[in-house]
């Protein structure tokens, strides 16, 4: 029987309970529900609207219910709508006239939403936690690499020699700010939804705050209308997700192209790469290219429910529903992905000596050249342009740019020196930048960034 058979001549048609039910896929909010219900109860109690007794029994019922989720042991029904309506169901099977008081001053709209903020909160809380691993792998890394270096790319042309510490730690700071992101989305969603009821409240004397501290919200909210329909914390979530996504996919693209053969730069370990059903020499990035592919459902989660969410009316409607999918499988996905990323890095050989000799190439410190002329009071474009002609006659001559460069009267031997091997890198000295330097300095930043993200997972 549903919940609302009193209205309804007749039972509910199959293929209506086919297309609108959600049991298929939030059955995962089962123990969030009984949270949210224990305290909603406790609420009742305190509020005098159910005597002590009676929601004692209900408590310990809940409270059984969910023992029974845990054990494996809780039994759908086909009549079971959602999540919530079989929690209740199962509480009245239990606690008879009793259980059916379960849901006194509550609708499923103000229930649905706690429920999904609850799992939401807790799966943010997880997700971080795997990130704070892919920061301390990339960390652990960049210290592990010292003063190795090779090119840094712009258009994916070799630009100027820089750290692997600093290449590395560029991926670092930018899952760093996914992290500050999904703190500031828990802080924002620390919002209690119950007592909101269908959408107007209730003429039971509810004390919302009073839930809202049971269930460690900062907050209750302050709108009926606004509790029952703000999906905001969802499209957050599927936002913050998906940049995260963006990141890695950037990351993946790296490890992709570093790993081929003709970059060479970074060798991958057995057990984090794939072979090739047909091909025996190869060994594939798969880690990598997941991370990369599956950032367009990521992408496409969050499109997909902003559209939902688009010129809805308040407060609740069905439409609301079509929020777990998306949610569930981006927080899925990623949760899978964060500790094969962080294996994938881990694991990653470095061949510092393909990516040196690649950041070694003589017109990789035609921007050094450049600098030695302003330093002696050359104009920047001027230099600029001395730079960029000797360059374009090497190649169009076929003669080295350091042979031209001690033939140039401006620069001569003493700029010879700008060509040492590795000596770029050391001459490197902005803030900030990927020089040998200020390396320590970032190294330093960095660390306490990830030992607060740390503190924050314990
Ligand atoms: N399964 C529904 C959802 O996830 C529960 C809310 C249904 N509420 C309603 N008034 N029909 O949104």
């Amino acid at each position: 029987m549903t919940l609302w058979a009193g209205r309804m001549v007749g039972g509910p048609a199959d293929a209506m309970m086919r297309y609108t039910e959600s049991i298929g896929y939030d059955a995962r909010l089962a123990l969030f529900d009984v949270e949210g219900s224990i305290a909603h109860v406790r609420g009742l109690s305190h509020s005098g609207i159910l005597p002590t007794g009676e929601s004692e029994l209900l408590i310990a019922t809940l409270a059984q219910v969910g023992e029974e989720f845990r054990s494996h042991r809780f039994v759908l029904l086909p009549e079971d709508e959602d999540i919530h309506t079989a929690i209740e169901r199962r509480v009245t099977e239990i606690a008879g006239e009793v259980g059916a008081k379960v849901h006194t001053g509550r609708s499923r709209n103000d229930q649905v939403a706690t429920a999904l903020r609850l799992y939401t909160r807790s799966a943010i809380h997880e997700l971080i936690g795997g990130l704070v691993g892919v920061e301390r792998a990339l960390y652990d890394r960049a210290v592990e690499v010292g003063a190795h270096y090779l090119p840094g790319y712009t258009h994916l042309q070799r630009a100027q020699p820089i750290l692997l510490a600093h290449q590395l730690l560029a991926h670092g700071w930018a899952l760093a700010r996914d992290i500050d992101r999904l703190v500031a989305t828990l802080e924002r969603m620390d919002v209690c939804p119950l007592g909101a009821g269908a959408l107007g409240g209730s003429s039971l004397p509810l004390d919302p705050a009073f839930v809202a501290r049971e269930l460690h919200f900062a907050r209750a909210f302050s709108n009926s209308l606004d509790a029952v329909s703000d999906r905001d914390f969802v499209a957050e979530t599927l936002f913050d997700l998906a940049l995260l996504g963006v990141h890695l996919s950037r990351l993946g693209e790296e490890i992709v192209i570093f790993s081929s053969e003709e970059f060479g730069f970074y060798r991958l370990d057995d057990a984090w790469s794939t072979g090739s059903s047909m091909l025996p020499q190869k060994k594939n990035p798969d880690i990598a290219e997941l991370a990369r592919g599956k950032t367009g459902r990521l992408i496409g989660h969050l499109a997909g429910f902003l559209s939902t969410l688009k010129s809805l009316p308040l407060a609740y409607n069905r439409d609301l529903q079509e929020d777990k999918e998306p949610l569930f499988d981006a927080i899925d996905e990623t949760r899978r992905a964060l500790p094969a990323i962080s294996g994938l890095i881990r694991s990653l050989t470095f061949q510092t000596d393909r990516m040196e000799i690649a950041a070694d190439g003589e017109t990789m410190v035609a921007i050094d050249l450049a600098e030695f002329l302003v330093a002696q009071g050359m104009p920047f474009r001027q230099a600029h342009g001395v730079i960029g002609a000797l360059v374009r006659r090497s190649l169009d001559e076929g003669r080295s740019l350091r042979e031209l460069v001690v033939a140039e009267p401006s620069l001569g031997e003493p700029a010879l020196s700008l060509f040492i091997e590795g000596s770029s890198v050391q001459r490197r000295r902005s803030a900030g930048g990927g020089g040998v330097g200020q390396i320590e300095a970032q190294l330093e930043d960095y660390l306490a960034v990830l030992k607060e993200h740390e503190a924050r997972i314990q």
